[in-house]
């Protein structure tokens, strides 16, 4: 199963039903005061947390409402009737909740919580780009901030970001600020891709040695990769996709023994629902995912901190650029 849609949380029976195999009976002490507090507040303050699938389990399966890759958060937020969100995950997807929900309170619980990749370029960077390519559409990865969506002609995610290529019916785009994706997905497509030249800090660490060495060290293993990764890493391993499409894959095909080259939560994430699959676990932290915390999720719901705000006039012209990309 991919992106869970968590039942609404219920008595804290149920929820230690469902923490039962994601936390060991010690460290449950450590989380039980927080993860109580956090579900009070919920109800009390008619609120939802969205988070993404690279939390860590504690939130991800103890105080999440819906959890998944960023299409999903992106598509899930346009449903969302309460009247606050608390985005557990990095700033651009907060700011992407709030572009689609703008009358809504949307909280980020650490403002800090960055992306390399949203951090490679600005507004700027992409009126030039689009000076010495004119007329060429642009496609904005959502890990961006909303001043560069709102240059862009439309978004994508990792999860739809060849369909999107494609969707324009012309033979070259501009696709920004990933120079990995954009060069995994014009492995796939005719059309001819200009990339930027942004990293995600944590899958360009990732090699293609790493891969080789993983199939001598465990024989048999499937290897899924991201597409942020670089593209000799692609081309070692037996599927590259979303957090989401890598899910997918692994409760469809039900590898005996699988390593997912991606952040590490990812895989405590995954394991929880498939016991009987040998995970092996080399992988790379997000520092700025794991700037989101139990403790801060509380915080931001005890004290409406920090309340992401995107100035109207520019949150109308980001706002296509995602909508687009929804409706294709
Ligand atoms: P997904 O959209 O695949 O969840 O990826 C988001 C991300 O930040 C990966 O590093
Ligand atoms: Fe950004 Fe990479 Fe972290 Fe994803 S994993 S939020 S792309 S730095």
């Amino acid at each position: 199963m991919a992106d869970l849609v968590l039942p609404a949380v219920g008595p804290n029976a149920s929820l230690a039903e469902r923490l039962r195999r994601v936390i060991p009976p010690p460290e449950w002490a450590v989380f039980e005061d927080d993860v109580e507090a956090i579900l009070a507040l919920k109800r009390r303050r008619n609120a939802v947390v969205l988070a993404h699938n690279y939390q860590t389990p504690e939130i991800y399966h103890g105080v999440a409402d819906i959890v998944g890759d960023s299409l999903l958060l992106a598509r899930e937020a346009t449903k969302v009737d309460a009247e606050v969100i608390v985005l557990a995950g990095v700033h651009f997807m907060a700011e992407t909740a709030k572009l689609l929900n703008p009358d809504k309170t949307v909280l980020i619980p650490d403002v800090e919580a960055g992306c390399s990749l949203a951090e490679s370029i600005t507004a700027n960077d992409v009126r030039l780009m689009r000076a010495r390519h004119p007329g060429v559409p642009v496609v904005a990865y959502v890990n961006t901030s909303v001043e560069v969506k709102a240059e862009s002609d439309v978004c994508c995610t990792s999860g739809n970001a060849r369909a999107v290529v494609e969707s324009f019916g012309v033979d070259h785009v501009i696709m920004l600020p990933d120079e990995y994706l954009a060069r995994n997905v014009a492995a796939q497509t005719k059309v001819r891709i200009t990339a930027w030249k942004g990293h995600c800090e944590v899958h360009e660490r990732f090699s293609a040695d790493d891969v080789r060495t993983l199939r001598d060290n465990h024989p048999g293993v499937t290897v899924l990769a991201h597409p942020e990764c670089p593209p000799e890493v692609v081309a070692e391993a037996d599927f590259a996709g979303s957090t989401a499409a890598m899910s997918d894959f692994v409760g469809a095909r039900r590898p005996v023994r699988v390593v997912l080259l991606t952040e590490c939560s990812m895989s405590d994430n995954v394991a929880v629902l498939h016991p009987d699959i040998e995970f092996i676990r080399p992988c790379n932290l997000c520092p700025h995912m794991k700037r989101i915390t139990l403790k801060n999720i509380r915080h931001a719901l005890e004290t409406n901190t920090h309340e992401v705000t995107i100035d109207p006039a520019m949150a109308e012209r980001a706002r296509r650029a995602v909508e687009r990309m929804l409706a294709s």
